[in-house]
């Protein structure tokens, strides 16, 4: 089978390469290298492109024949996207219009679409699952949740099947440790905090403290990087057996508070980690949580690194080897 993978070379995109090519695939990364990394695209053919050059895609389909689409390349910063909606909406809806239109004109009917849980907003009841309402409240949800609409109408009008994967909080590394997260700034929890733990960074700055949480923080879904490949590798396979276009929220079901990966990361690591307390991040809901028995149900997906501990052990050993 032949896959293109769109931003294959950012953290979870190469993840995804590397296990699709262990599973025997033939892969072909497209990817414009303004998050990724080159060398993060492993055993896959790698073309440097944007999908605003829609020729560039065309000529790829055309050429290779693809039998799905994943779709991973998207600017992720919920308070650079309230800043800058525009690169947002530009970026992360109108190219991907792009790609859905040569879809369509290529004929290569599956696509599996990174959506969000941004796209609830703030949660009225927790677990979410998947017939949550659909609130987003900043351009980043809003445009996940667009392009979740525009997927629903490529199915009814061009026979475009599709799966969207709903992301809570992707988190750790390859268990090999050859990939791990590298954003440029990095602005998630995990990795910043172990980065205060190998010294890179002074300290953490935990953000608000004032939250209704039992500790007064933050509470997240961490799910494991290979936990969520796994889930796009059934959910493409589900595609290919015949089903239907679909949606699925990607968590343990587990929440974690900022204060106790904090504390779970001074265990794995054996390092102390300073931590400084700030005002509230703009945008943060107290609590994201995801009810994930639909895509246990439907994909037959479980995951299988869902202690928070191992998550940061993954992370942790690959934080040693960029520090
Ligand atoms: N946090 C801190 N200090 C930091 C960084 C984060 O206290 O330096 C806190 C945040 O306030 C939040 C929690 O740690 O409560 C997790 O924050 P992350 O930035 O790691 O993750 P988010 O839940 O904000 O973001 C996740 C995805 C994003 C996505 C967003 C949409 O990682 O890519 O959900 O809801 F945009």
């Amino acid at each position: 089978m032949q896959v293109l993978v769109v931003g294959g070379a950012g953290y979870i995109g190469s993840h995804m390469v590397k296990l699709l090519v262990q599973c025997g695939f033939e892969v072909t990364v497209l990817d414009n290298l303004s998050a990724g990394y080159r060398d993060a695209v492993r055993g896959a053919r790698f073309v440097l492109g944007d999908l605003f050059e829609r020729d560039v895609i065309e000529d790829l389909c055309r050429e290779t024949g693809f039998d799905g689409v994943l779709h991973f390349a998207s600017h992720i910063q919920v308070g650079e996207s309230v800043r800058e909606p525009a690169k947002y909406y530009r970026n992360n809806v109108f190219k991907t219009q792009n790609l859905l239109d040569v879809m369509v004109a290529q004929r290569v009917r599956c696509l599996i679409f990174s959506s969000t849980a941004a796209i609830f907003g703030e949660p009225v009841q927790i677990p979410i699952d998947e017939n949550h309402p659909k609130q987003p409240m900043n351009p980043y949800g809003r445009g996940k949740w667009m392009v979740e609409q525009m997927l629903e109408d490529y199915d009814t009008a061009y026979g475009l099947k599709s799966v969207c994967l709903r992301y809570f909080n992707a988190a750790g590394a390859d268990p090999e440790g050859e990939l791990g997260e590298r954003h440029d700034p990095e602005t998630h929890l995990i990795p910043l905090v172990l980065q205060a733990a190998s010294g890179r960074r002074s300290h953490i700055t935990v953000f608000g403290d004032d939250y209704n949480t039992p500790d007064g923080t933050c509470i997240r879904d961490y799910i494991h990087i290979s936990d969520l490949c796994e889930a796009h590798l059934l959910a493409l396979q589900q595609l290919w057996a015949g089903a239907d276009s679909a949606a699925y929220n990607l968590g343990n079901g587990n929440g974690f508070s900022v204060r106790e990966v904090i504390e779970t990361a001074r265990q794995v690591t054996g390092r102390d980690i300073p931590v400084e307390y700030s005002k509230r991040r703009l945008g943060d809901p107290a609590r994201l949580v995801a009810d994930s028995r639909r895509a246990q149900a439907e994909l037959g997906w479980s995951p299988r690194y869902a202690d928070l501990a191992t998550i940061i052990a993954h992370a942790w050993q690959w934080e040693t080897r960029c520090a």
